[in-house]
Protein backbone atom coordinates (compact mmCIF):
# COMPACT_ATOMS: atom_id res chain seq x y z
CA UNK A 1 0.00 0.00 0.00
CA UNK A 2 1.32 3.38 -0.67
CA UNK A 3 -1.01 5.81 -0.98
CA UNK A 4 -1.41 7.75 1.97
CA UNK A 5 -2.46 11.66 2.67
CA UNK A 6 0.11 13.58 4.35
CA UNK A 7 -1.39 13.87 7.89
CA UNK A 8 -0.43 17.67 8.02
CA UNK A 9 -0.41 19.34 5.32
CA UNK A 10 1.40 22.92 5.39
CA UNK A 11 -2.11 25.52 5.11
CA UNK A 12 -2.31 26.13 1.55
CA UNK A 13 0.23 23.14 0.79
CA UNK A 14 -1.80 20.92 -1.93
CA UNK A 15 -1.27 17.63 -0.13
CA UNK A 16 0.41 15.13 -1.57
CA UNK A 17 0.38 11.39 -1.14
CA UNK A 18 2.84 8.27 -2.57
CA UNK A 19 1.92 5.80 -5.33
CA UNK A 20 3.49 3.10 -6.91
CA UNK A 21 4.40 3.29 -10.75
CA UNK A 22 4.77 -0.87 -12.11
CA UNK A 23 6.14 -0.38 -15.35
CA UNK A 24 6.52 -2.90 -18.23
CA UNK A 25 10.45 -2.84 -18.97
CA UNK A 26 11.93 -3.57 -22.10
CA UNK A 27 15.66 -3.22 -22.89
CA UNK A 28 17.42 -4.08 -26.06
CA UNK A 29 20.19 -6.74 -25.93
CA UNK A 30 23.44 -5.72 -27.37
CA UNK A 31 24.30 -9.40 -28.00
CA UNK A 32 21.51 -10.48 -30.30
CA UNK A 33 19.58 -12.55 -27.50
CA UNK A 34 15.83 -11.97 -27.23
CA UNK A 35 15.12 -9.36 -24.38
CA UNK A 36 12.31 -10.57 -21.41
CA UNK A 37 10.57 -7.88 -20.29
CA UNK A 38 10.04 -7.62 -16.92
CA UNK A 39 8.43 -4.89 -14.66
CA UNK A 40 10.02 -2.62 -12.55
CA UNK A 41 8.28 -0.47 -9.76
CA UNK A 42 8.72 3.01 -8.64
CA UNK A 43 7.59 4.79 -5.31
CA UNK A 44 6.70 8.78 -6.09
CA UNK A 45 5.09 11.74 -4.31
CA UNK A 46 2.79 12.93 -6.10
CA UNK A 47 -0.05 15.84 -5.94
CA UNK A 48 -3.84 15.10 -6.48
CA UNK A 49 -3.48 17.39 -9.68
CA UNK A 50 -0.44 15.38 -11.25
CA UNK A 51 -1.23 13.14 -14.16
CA UNK A 52 0.73 9.79 -15.11
CA UNK A 53 3.08 11.41 -17.06
CA UNK A 54 3.98 13.49 -14.25
CA UNK A 55 4.38 10.41 -12.25
CA UNK A 56 6.95 9.02 -15.42
CA UNK A 57 8.97 12.51 -15.47
CA UNK A 58 9.48 12.14 -11.97
CA UNK A 59 11.09 8.32 -12.50
CA UNK A 60 12.84 9.76 -15.20
CA UNK A 61 14.39 13.22 -13.86
CA UNK A 62 14.70 11.93 -9.89
CA UNK A 63 15.31 7.91 -10.06
CA UNK A 64 16.36 6.37 -13.08
CA UNK A 65 17.22 8.48 -16.34
CA UNK A 66 16.90 4.95 -18.94
CA UNK A 67 13.64 5.41 -18.47
CA UNK A 68 11.95 5.50 -21.88
CA UNK A 69 8.99 7.05 -23.01
CA UNK A 70 7.33 9.20 -25.57
CA UNK A 71 5.63 12.45 -25.26
CA UNK A 72 5.48 16.28 -26.22
CA UNK A 73 2.63 18.49 -26.04
CA UNK A 74 1.71 17.66 -22.71
CA UNK A 75 -1.36 18.48 -23.16
CA UNK A 76 -3.32 16.07 -25.33
CA UNK A 77 -2.82 17.57 -28.65
CA UNK A 78 0.16 15.71 -30.35
CA UNK A 79 -0.91 11.88 -29.53
CA UNK A 80 2.55 10.44 -28.54
CA UNK A 81 1.99 9.46 -25.04
CA UNK A 82 -0.74 6.96 -25.61
CA UNK A 83 0.17 3.66 -23.21
CA UNK A 84 -1.80 0.71 -21.39
CA UNK A 85 -2.58 2.01 -18.04
CA UNK A 86 -4.20 0.11 -15.29
CA UNK A 87 -5.17 -2.06 -18.15
CA UNK A 88 -6.43 0.50 -20.62
CA UNK A 89 -5.25 2.50 -23.38
CA UNK A 90 -4.94 6.26 -22.27
CA UNK A 91 -3.24 9.07 -22.69
CA UNK A 92 -0.36 9.33 -19.86
CA UNK A 93 -0.67 13.55 -20.26
CA UNK A 94 -4.91 13.06 -19.52
CA UNK A 95 -4.74 10.52 -16.90
CA UNK A 96 -4.68 12.01 -13.89
CA UNK A 97 -3.45 9.82 -10.67
CA UNK A 98 -6.23 10.23 -8.19
CA UNK A 99 -8.73 8.78 -10.25
CA UNK A 100 -6.81 5.38 -10.96
CA UNK A 101 -7.09 4.64 -6.94
CA UNK A 102 -3.73 5.35 -6.37
CA UNK A 103 -4.02 3.01 -3.50
CA UNK A 104 -2.73 0.33 -5.33
CA UNK A 105 0.28 0.17 -7.57
CA UNK A 106 -0.78 1.82 -11.72
CA UNK A 107 0.66 -0.32 -13.64
CA UNK A 108 2.33 1.38 -17.61
CA UNK A 109 2.89 -0.51 -20.29
CA UNK A 110 3.55 0.06 -23.87
CA UNK A 111 0.21 -0.28 -26.29
CA UNK A 112 -0.44 -3.42 -27.96
CA UNK A 113 0.00 -5.00 -31.40
CA UNK A 114 3.40 -3.18 -32.51
CA UNK A 115 6.63 -3.87 -31.74
CA UNK A 116 8.34 -2.65 -28.66
CA UNK A 117 11.48 -0.60 -29.19
CA UNK A 118 12.28 0.08 -26.11
CA UNK A 119 10.10 0.40 -22.62
CA UNK A 120 7.34 2.18 -23.08
CA UNK A 121 8.02 2.94 -26.77
CA UNK A 122 6.44 1.17 -30.03
CA UNK A 123 7.55 1.41 -33.37
CA UNK A 124 4.58 3.16 -35.01
CA UNK A 125 6.06 2.33 -38.71
CA UNK A 126 2.91 -0.14 -39.07
CA UNK A 127 0.66 1.86 -37.75
CA UNK A 128 1.37 5.21 -40.10
CA UNK A 129 1.80 2.55 -43.11
CA UNK A 130 -1.79 1.60 -42.92
CA UNK A 131 -2.43 5.59 -42.53
CA UNK A 132 -0.47 6.72 -45.40
CA UNK A 133 -2.57 3.93 -47.42
CA UNK A 134 -5.79 5.84 -47.00
CA UNK A 135 -4.75 8.47 -48.91
CA UNK A 136 -5.60 11.19 -45.81
CA UNK A 137 -5.16 14.60 -48.49
CA UNK A 138 -7.45 16.28 -50.14
CA UNK A 139 -7.65 14.72 -53.69
CA UNK A 140 -9.26 17.29 -56.23
CA UNK A 141 -9.51 17.21 -59.90
CA UNK A 142 -9.41 19.92 -62.83
CA UNK A 143 -8.00 23.68 -62.28
CA UNK A 144 -7.51 25.61 -59.05
CA UNK A 145 -10.14 27.25 -58.02
CA UNK A 146 -9.88 30.86 -57.54
CA UNK A 147 -11.37 30.98 -54.18
CA UNK A 148 -11.50 28.88 -51.55
CA UNK A 149 -13.63 25.72 -51.59
CA UNK A 150 -17.32 26.61 -50.19
CA UNK A 151 -18.50 24.44 -48.10
CA UNK A 152 -22.05 24.71 -45.68
CA UNK A 153 -22.33 24.28 -42.18
CA UNK A 154 -24.09 20.81 -43.27
CA UNK A 155 -21.69 19.74 -45.38
CA UNK A 156 -18.88 20.50 -42.57
CA UNK A 157 -20.65 18.81 -39.91
CA UNK A 158 -21.07 15.67 -41.67
CA UNK A 159 -16.89 14.71 -41.10
CA UNK A 160 -16.78 17.18 -38.22
CA UNK A 161 -16.15 14.28 -35.72
CA UNK A 162 -13.45 12.49 -37.43
CA UNK A 163 -11.63 15.86 -37.64
CA UNK A 164 -10.29 15.42 -34.18
CA UNK A 165 -8.14 12.42 -34.66
CA UNK A 166 -4.60 13.00 -33.11
CA UNK A 167 -2.88 9.66 -33.99
CA UNK A 168 -2.23 8.40 -30.90
CA UNK A 169 -3.52 4.92 -32.04
CA UNK A 170 -4.70 4.22 -28.88
CA UNK A 171 -8.03 2.73 -30.53
CA UNK A 172 -5.95 1.06 -33.40
CA UNK A 173 -3.72 -0.75 -30.04
CA UNK A 174 -7.39 -1.51 -28.38
CA UNK A 175 -8.10 -3.90 -31.26
CA UNK A 176 -8.27 -6.97 -30.88
CA UNK A 177 -8.15 -7.76 -34.54
CA UNK A 178 -5.23 -6.00 -34.79
CA UNK A 179 -3.66 -7.87 -32.18
CA UNK A 180 -4.08 -11.01 -34.21
CA UNK A 181 -3.87 -9.59 -37.37
CA UNK A 182 -1.33 -6.77 -37.51
CA UNK A 183 -2.57 -6.15 -41.07
CA UNK A 184 -5.28 -5.10 -40.50
CA UNK A 185 -5.93 -1.33 -41.16
CA UNK A 186 -7.32 -1.11 -38.15
CA UNK A 187 -9.75 1.90 -36.62
CA UNK A 188 -7.61 5.57 -36.97
CA UNK A 189 -7.04 4.89 -40.72
CA UNK A 190 -10.41 4.30 -41.12
CA UNK A 191 -11.43 7.43 -39.39
CA UNK A 192 -9.02 9.50 -41.17
CA UNK A 193 -10.87 8.06 -44.48
CA UNK A 194 -13.90 8.72 -42.71
CA UNK A 195 -13.02 12.35 -42.68
CA UNK A 196 -11.95 12.42 -46.49
CA UNK A 197 -14.83 10.20 -47.70
CA UNK A 198 -17.44 12.33 -46.33
CA UNK A 199 -15.70 15.77 -47.14
CA UNK A 200 -18.14 17.38 -49.96
CA UNK A 201 -14.90 19.17 -51.58
CA UNK A 202 -13.19 15.52 -51.96
CA UNK A 203 -13.22 13.56 -55.29
CA UNK A 204 -11.35 10.11 -54.15
CA UNK A 205 -13.77 8.87 -51.56
CA UNK A 206 -14.28 5.84 -54.32
CA UNK A 207 -10.71 5.33 -54.38
CA UNK A 208 -10.40 5.33 -50.67
CA UNK A 209 -13.80 2.84 -50.20
CA UNK A 210 -11.60 0.47 -52.77
CA UNK A 211 -8.42 0.37 -50.79
CA UNK A 212 -10.52 -0.13 -47.59
CA UNK A 213 -12.99 -3.01 -49.20
CA UNK A 214 -9.82 -5.30 -49.15
CA UNK A 215 -9.50 -8.31 -47.03
CA UNK A 216 -7.58 -6.45 -44.32
CA UNK A 217 -9.85 -3.33 -44.79
CA UNK A 218 -13.31 -2.21 -43.28
CA UNK A 219 -14.98 -5.83 -42.98
CA UNK A 220 -12.65 -7.27 -40.18
CA UNK A 221 -13.95 -4.74 -38.14
CA UNK A 222 -16.06 -7.15 -35.58
CA UNK A 223 -18.14 -4.29 -33.65
CA UNK A 224 -16.09 -4.76 -30.36
CA UNK A 225 -16.32 -0.82 -29.52
CA UNK A 226 -13.03 -0.89 -27.51
CA UNK A 227 -11.51 1.71 -30.33
CA UNK A 228 -14.40 3.91 -29.01
CA UNK A 229 -13.85 3.40 -25.25
CA UNK A 230 -10.12 3.93 -25.58
CA UNK A 231 -10.33 7.27 -28.24
CA UNK A 232 -8.98 9.85 -25.81
CA UNK A 233 -10.80 12.32 -28.17
CA UNK A 234 -14.54 11.55 -27.71
CA UNK A 235 -14.71 10.04 -31.49
CA UNK A 236 -17.51 7.80 -32.21
CA UNK A 237 -15.14 5.49 -34.33
CA UNK A 238 -17.59 2.65 -34.59
CA UNK A 239 -19.99 4.83 -35.80
CA UNK A 240 -17.48 5.99 -38.04
CA UNK A 241 -16.71 2.46 -39.44
CA UNK A 242 -20.39 1.41 -39.74
CA UNK A 243 -20.37 4.78 -42.01
CA UNK A 244 -17.66 3.88 -44.29
CA UNK A 245 -19.28 0.08 -44.63
CA UNK A 246 -22.83 1.51 -45.81
CA UNK A 247 -21.06 4.13 -48.00
CA UNK A 248 -18.97 1.18 -49.81
CA UNK A 249 -22.45 -0.82 -50.13
CA UNK A 250 -24.95 1.66 -50.87
CA UNK A 251 -22.00 3.96 -52.93
CA UNK A 252 -23.86 7.07 -51.32
CA UNK A 253 -21.43 9.44 -49.59
S1 LIG B 1 -9.33 7.93 -33.53
FE1 LIG B 1 -8.97 8.56 -31.39
S2 LIG B 1 -7.83 6.84 -30.49
FE2 LIG B 1 -7.72 6.58 -32.71
S3 LIG B 1 -5.79 7.53 -33.32
FE3 LIG B 1 -7.42 9.10 -33.54
S4 LIG B 1 -7.45 10.20 -31.57
FE4 LIG B 1 -6.28 8.30 -31.23
S1 LIG C 1 2.09 14.39 -24.69
FE1 LIG C 1 0.97 15.15 -26.40
S2 LIG C 1 -0.92 14.12 -26.24
FE2 LIG C 1 0.08 13.56 -24.41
Amino acid sequence: MTATLDATPEVGAVPSFEVTLKVMRYLPSDDGSTPVPHWDEFRVQAHGTDRVLDALHKVKWEQDGSLTFRRSCAHGVCGSDAMRINGRNRLACKTLLKDLDPSKPITVEPIKGLPVVKDLVVDMEPFFASYREIMPFLVTTGTEPTKERRQSAEQRERFDDTTKCILCAACTSSCPVFWTDGQYFGPAAIVNAHRFIFDSRDEGGAQRLEILNDKEGVWRCRTTFNCTEACPRGIEITKAIQEVKRAMITRAF
